[in-house]
């Protein structure tokens, strides 16, 4: 059973898919199961990666223009092995928003919505998945 917006990756080839519609099956990926990547909600270690968001200044009608979030209180590595892939919103009006980063990026992005942001998933390409709940 698979529930929506739940990540697996293929241990073997390393596939990552993320499940858009909840179904009974099971997902499998080069004659396995693939493997559930749990969200965590705590840095460990030195790196840090839960995000830091940060709201943008209002436009000329006085209403913020959304939000930049940074990856993570001490900037994340962007190195070739070892890099932020994507960094996602869920907003209250029940939309998601996803933007992908490269090697030699600055650990940052800004997504423009003026609806509340509910949540924010990261995904380190070495250390996983993170989610912060906003209050
Ligand atoms: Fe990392």
């Amino acid at each position: 059973m698979t529930r929506q917006h739940q990540i697996y990756k293929c241990e073997i080839c390393g596939n990552i898919v993320e499940v858009l519609h909840s179904g009974a099956g099971q997902l499998v990926c080069c004659g396995q199961a693939m493997k559930l990547i749990e969200e965590k909600d705590k840095d460990e270690g030195k790196e840090k990666h839960l995000p830091v968001m940060e709201i943008l200044p209002a436009d000329d009608c006085k209403v913020s223009d959304g939000v930049k979030i940074k990856i993570g209180e001490i900037p994340h590595p962007m190195e070739e092995n070892h890099h932020i892939e994507w960094v996602e919103i869920k907003t209250n009006d029940n939309k998601t928003g996803k933007k992908f980063l490269n090697p030699g990026d600055v650990p940052e992005i800004n997504f423009h919505t003026r609806a509340k942001i509910l949540e924010i998933r990261v995904y380190c390409n070495i250390h996983g998945l993170w989610k912060l709940l906003i209050a």
